[in-house]
């Protein structure tokens, strides 16, 4: 799995600008202020680049967006494409900037004028990001989008910078591929073989399987996955980057290929969305791709517990108690409330093995959180004020919606069982917050940790500035950013 596009760089051309077939792009300053070989286009355009930037049209846009001038005379090209960008953009705007390039990409290709610009890398990066959609089932629509070219000063300089951040747009791709599938495609098993060819890359990947796992004591997990034909499994990828014997940061990842809810069955009208309840797993992959394809100097570990959630003769039923790896013992009030069961084990697991110095989940864990935060941002919930600062800062700087939230020993009452440890749901009020409580019983104290309930961030039903609607990827940027300020720095 590659990118949907990998722009190329190269030097500043006049002669190649005029006879580009396909989109000809021009990333010009707000002044609309031409360079040389922009003049020598216009020219041949007999004046219509210069036209068109007297216009109020031109003037209304704001840094990052663009306009099209249909049927360019003059030139070869299909159209022509004017992207507004200030020379000092910010990384977010120049990545706007790409996008907007990207969103229009057809199978001819285009060819990218962004002379005098600071940050061709980041316009590359937003490219190749929104240039991706997810056509694998239509049939007789699959044609791929045509190569780019962007013309710059430095086109060494802009290819080494984009070195890096074309292994963080490969690895949110990789996720936006993983959640876009189906279940009856993306099985535990298939999602298992994805992660298992990563080791071609230098990631070290173990899959463990029901046998494994029942030794290891973790009926939790395996409670949630009886009632299906999927095996479940939890697949170990490990990067060895850094400095050897150092303790590894883990990120650990809720897996459900589908969630039907079990024996308390979901309503019929949107459970189709319940494909994407593995998006966890896949922030997880796709960060460990990134890591991997950037040779990140860090050691990090990533797991992912891989279960499908179906109702079934040997499915898990409420009135269930079932017991952790940790040992606690859980009752199952409502079998829809499986995510907490298989992170609890994987996250237990993942600090037995190896005592992490810090660790993060991402799951779609609650239909709460869409309730209070929206599709804008995620829920972060820590027992850790440093490390859920670093995330949200990391966020910030990639511009991806993350909100902290509260936690405390009120919401954990909620949880108390009369029959066992804990119970599996904690009522309507604070929904996401309680889920979260539930996790943190299977932290250690000394464990830095810090949960992002994504349910809200990982499928938009419109497109954003960087992806189509559909999976986001929500995320691998955000934690790649983290690695480096943190691990790396
Ligand atoms: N996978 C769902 C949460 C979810 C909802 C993800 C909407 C994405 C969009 C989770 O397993 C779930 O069903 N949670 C229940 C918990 C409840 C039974 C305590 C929920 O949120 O309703
Ligand atoms: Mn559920
Ligand atoms: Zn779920």
């Amino acid at each position: 799995m590659t990118l949907p596009v990998t722009p190329d760089f190269a030097p500043i051309a006049p002669a190649a600008l005029a006879a580009a077939e396909g989109r000809l792009v021009l990333v010009l300053t707000p002044d609309g202020r031409l360079g040389a070989a922009a003049r020598r286009l216009d020219r041949v355009a007999k004046g219509a680049i210069a036209r068109a930037l007297a216009a109020k049209a031109w003037e209304k846009l704001k840094p990052g967006e663009a306009m099209d001038l249909a049927f360019p005379a003059g030139l070869a090209a299909e159209a022509l494409q004017l992207v507004k960008l200030p020379a000092r953009a910010s990384a977010t705007e120049a990545r706007k900037a790409g996008a907007a390039i990207g969103r229009a990409l057809g199978e001819a290709g285009a060819m990218v004028l962004a002379q005098g610009q600071r940050r061709p890398a980041d316009i590359a990066f937003g490219l190749a990001l929104r240039a991706y959609d997810f056509r694998r089932y239509l049939t007789g629509e699959a044609k791929p989008k045509g190569p780019v070219t962007i013309m710059v000063d430095d086109p060494e300089a802009a290819r080494a910078a984009f070195a890096s951040c074309g292994a963080v747009a490969e690895g949110v791709c990789f996720t936006r591929d993983l959640v876009n599938e189906p279940a009856n495609v993306l099985t535990t098993s298939e999602f298992a073989a994805r992660l298992v060819e990563m080791r071609t890359l230098g990631l070290k990947v173990e899959v463990l399987e029901e046998a494994d796992l029942e030794k290891l004591g973790m009926r939790a997990l395996l409670g949630v996955g009886q009632g299906s034909e999927s095996p479940s499994k939890v697949v170990v990828m490990e990067w060895p980057g850094g400095k050897k014997g150092e303790a590894p940061f883990a990120f650990v990842g809720k897996g459900v290929c589908f969630d039907t809810g079990g024996i308390s069955i979901k309503p019929a009208a949107g459970m189709e969305e319940m494909t994407m309840d593995m998006g966890g797993a896949g922030v997880v992959a796709g960060l460990m791709r990134t890591l991997a394809l950037r040779k990140a100097k860090a050691n990090v570990v990533g797991l992912v517990g891989l279960v499908e959630n179906m109702p079934d003769g040997r499915a898990q039923r409420p009135g269930d108690i079932v017991a952790s790896m940790k040992g606690d013992t859980i009752e199952i009030i409502n079998t829809d409330a499986e995510g907490r069961l298989v992170l609890a084990d994987v996250l237990w697991y993942a600090q037995d093995r190896f005592g992490p110095k810090g660790m993060i989940d991402l799951a779609t864990l609650t239909g709460a959180i869409v309730i209070a935060l929206g599709h804008e941002h995620a829920g972060v919930f820590s027992n850790d004020d440093t490390l859920a600062a670093a995330v949200l800062k990391a966020a910030g700087a990639e511009s991806e919606g993350a909100w902290r939230m509260p936690m405390g020993p009120a919401y954990d009452e909620l949880i108390k069982s009369r029959l066992a440890d804990m119970k599996n749901t904690g009522g309507r009020p604070g929904g996401s917050i309680t889920a979260a409580q539930f996790l943190r019983r299977f932290v250690k104290d000394e464990t830095p940790w810090c949960h992002i309930d994504i349910a809200g961030v990982t499928l938009q039903s419109k497109d954003t500035t960087l992806a189509p609607k559909g999976a986001t990827g929500w995320g691998v940027m955000t934690l790649d950013r983290l690695v480096r300020d943190m691990l790396e720095g």
